[in-house]
């Protein structure tokens, strides 16, 4: 895949997932933001990924550096190509019974409200030229229904409403100047790293256990399998795919069993 001269921006890029997408965006040619609120695991991440890339601290529930975010890339660029809007976090184990208001809230804040923030601000910079492309990185728990996680899998579900509303209204020239711009998410299962990060895993045998049998294939994702679906989306070989909300999940979705 070629995505040379290509600028792309990966929100949540610092480590995870994130970081996999950054690494092979980078590998075809981009250049590419990264974001994080952590400066000190952003600026390491910025120096593993080497000069083509540029880590940004930027919290996606706080508007004013959202704003900032992409005044700096428009200054800079006068474009956006390529969007990954990564950044997400689960919410507290805990039945509906027992929720904390709080952390529903958060995990709200982060998961739904940070991509639709993004989203405004993408969507009219991207729009500016040809050939634009967004990935949301939702989850299979947006999918269905994970007991114990109601607020994370509720964000997510509502991030894959917001991806087809949003390829909806993106593939129509909203404006003679503006250009489509294709928009999609990818729901991804079980994967190394991460929130999986070997440490979590360990710490949490039983419900490793559980995570492991409630794919198909009876293991985790390695990230650079969830990557690899992220750059189809995001290049020209998926000309034709838009509002698409893609299970990348070791059969998660496929049914019960
Ligand atoms: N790993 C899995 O098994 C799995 C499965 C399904 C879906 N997903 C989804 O995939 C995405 C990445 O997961 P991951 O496991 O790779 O996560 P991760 O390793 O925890 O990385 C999350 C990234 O998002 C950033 N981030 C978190 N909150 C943010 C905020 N408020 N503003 C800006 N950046 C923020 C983090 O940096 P800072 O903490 O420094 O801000 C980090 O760069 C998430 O959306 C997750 O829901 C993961």
């Amino acid at each position: 895949m070629n995505f040379t001269g290509k600028i792309a921006l990966v929100v949540g890029g610092t480590r995870g997932i994130g970081f996999n997408v950054s690494q092979k965006l980078i590998e075809a040619g981009c250049i590419c933001y990264i974001t994080g609120r952590n400066e000190d695991d952003g600026l390491t991440a910025q120096s593993r990924l080497g000069e083509r890339c540029t880590f940004i601290k930027s919290d996606v529930t706080d508007e004013a550096s959202v704003a900032e975010l992409f005044r700096t890339i428009e200054a800079r660029h006068g474009r956006l190509d390529l969007a990954v809007n990564n950044a997400g976090v689960t919410s507290k184990h805990a039945p509906i019974r027992d929720m904390d208001f709080a952390d529903w809230k958060r995990v709200l804040e982060i998961n739904l409200l940070g991509p639709l923030l993004l989203l405004k601000h993408q969507t009219n910079l991207i729009s500016k030229h040809p050939g634009g492309s967004i990935v949301n990185v939702s989850s299979c728990a947006g999918l269905l229904g994970v007991a114990r996680q109601s607020a994370y899998s509720t964000s997510k579900a509502a991030l894959n409403m917001l991806t087809q509303v949003c390829a909806i209204e993106c593939a129509e020239a909203a404006l003679p100047e503006r250009h489509p711009i294709r928009v999609n998410a990818v729901c991804p299962g079980p994967t190394m790293g991460g929130m999986n990060s070997q440490e979590r895993l360990d710490a949490n045998p039983e419900s490793t256990r559980h995570k492991l049998s409630v794919t198909v294939m009876k293991r985790f994702a390695d990230p650079s399998e969830i990557s690899a679906a992220i750059l189809w989306l995001l290049s020209d070989a998926s000309s034709f795919v838009t509002g698409a909300v893609m299970p990348v999940d070791g059969g998660f979705s496929a049914g019960k069993f």
